[in-house]
């Protein structure tokens, strides 16, 4: 008897999709690659012959006629995510969005309740949901080894943008500059908020502050330095539902290698520190300590925390991405639990307006306030 195999479509072939989903898709054994597509077709046919899909298209519909697909992949830039998206849950297909789905909470919402609907499911781009040591502390919190949770902190914090002539591909080079542009909190925040709700629970309040600090930029797609308020560093400070207390920095500025996250967990029983920053060429480290032992020990994660055929040497986009691809292509075939859905970036996108709002309006913004 054959295996089943999931017919994988991936939209969107350049840099990400390179570098992080289709080595993942590749490595699985249960995934065909059947279609991908892109606008410029020469991506399309350029990664089609990397990676052995079968056919490429430049119209995404075409794509989505194909019987073969059962599982699109969406990796364009932000601002085609919802719409490729609801046409790909539209054609009954599975699908993987990268993050933002939207820039709203609320369409982010209608669209998961659309896949519902329609009986497919959805993942969200959060990479480092995926990272073996980020996996082994929110085990250690579903299994009780840190006791009540008392203090989450995390952070996003890498030195890409503090070079003001490398150019920012998160702001559009036509955005209002009268205000604060929000863009580290967008870009880097909305995967700390999902982490944090991840391991932690609902958000009841948020405070914040954001500023600028390199206050002339290259914008990918202009030409030159601009004099432009983007948000390059931001903080926050979280009230759980449960009553735990975070803390939350994103920031474009703060030197340091990729990716640059860092996730504590302060517990009655013990601690945990997960720091996914690249150092002599090992992706991140695990740190555990407990009430009776302070001194924070080096955790080595067993080898099948990792996917097949990988390391902590390998690239961190391909170390995170070939897990994320492996546990949806096993949640589809095997009809395991969904998780790290439309439904959770609709929730993190739900914070991080409230953070905006908290720092532009100088108050506690309580998430309840957004709610229907
Ligand atoms: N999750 C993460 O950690 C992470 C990291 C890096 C990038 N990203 C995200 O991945 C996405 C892709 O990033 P990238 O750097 O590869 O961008 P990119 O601009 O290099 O590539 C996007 C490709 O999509 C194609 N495209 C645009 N509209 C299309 C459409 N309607 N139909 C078909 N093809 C279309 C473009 O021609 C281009 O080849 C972005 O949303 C980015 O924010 C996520």
């Amino acid at each position: 008897m054959t295996e089943r195999r999931l017919g994988v479509g991936l939209i969107g072939a350049h840099t990400w999709a390179e570098k992080a989903h289709l080595p993942g898709y590749k490595a699985h054994e249960r995934v065909a690659i059947a279609d991908i597509c892109d606008v410029m077709p020469e991506r399309a046919q350029a990664m089609a012959a990397k990676f052995g899909a079968r056919r490429v298209y430049s119209d995404h519909q075409a794509l989505l006629a194909d019987p073969e697909v059962q599982m699109v992949d969406v990796c364009t830039p932000t601002h085609t995510h919802l719409s490729l998206s609801r046409d790909a849950i539209a054609a009954g297909k599975h699908v993987l969005s990268e993050k933002p789905l939207a820039t709203e909470a609320a369409p982010a919402f209608d669209a998961a309740r659309a896949a519902d609907d329609k009986g497919v499911r959805t993942k969200l781009g959060f990479t480092f949901r995926y990272s073996p040591a980020i996996r082994q502390v929110k085990q250690w919190i579903t299994e009780g080894a840190l006791g009540e949770i008392f203090h989450i902190h995390g952070f996003e914090q890498n030195s890409q943008f503090l070079d003001p002539d490398f150019p920012l591909r998160q702001v559009a080079p036509d955005a209002p500059r009268d205000r604060l542009i929000p863009s580290s909190i967008i870009g880097y925040g909305s995967h700390l908020v999902d982490l944090m709700r991840w391991l932690g629970g609902d958000f009841r309040s948020v405070a914040s502050t954001m500023r600028n600090f390199v206050p002339e930029r290259a914008i990918r797609g202009a030409v030159g330095r601009h004099r432009i308020p983007v948000e390059d560093g931001a903080v926050a400070i979280v009230e759980y539902d449960s009553g735990a207390q975070g803390l939350l920095q994103s920031s474009y500025i703060a030197i340091g290698n990729y990716p640059g996250v860092e996730l504590r967990v302060y517990g009655s029983k013990g601690a945990a520190v997960a720091r996914l920053i690249v150092e002599r060429g090992i992706a991140e480290t695990l740190h555990f300590a407990t009430a009776d032992a302070v001194e924070f020990r080096k955790i080595d994660l067993p080898a099948d925390r990792l996917p097949p055929g990988t390391s902590l040497g390998t690239p961190w986009p391909e170390l995170y991405y070939r897990n994320l691809v492996r546990f949806f292509v096993d949640e589809i075939l095997e009809g395991r639990p969904q998780e790290c859905t439309f439904f959770d970036g609709a929730k993190s996108q739900e914070i991080v307006d409230a953070i905006i709002k908290a720092h532009f309006e100088r108050r506690w913004v309580d998430l309840a306030e957004s709610r229907p």
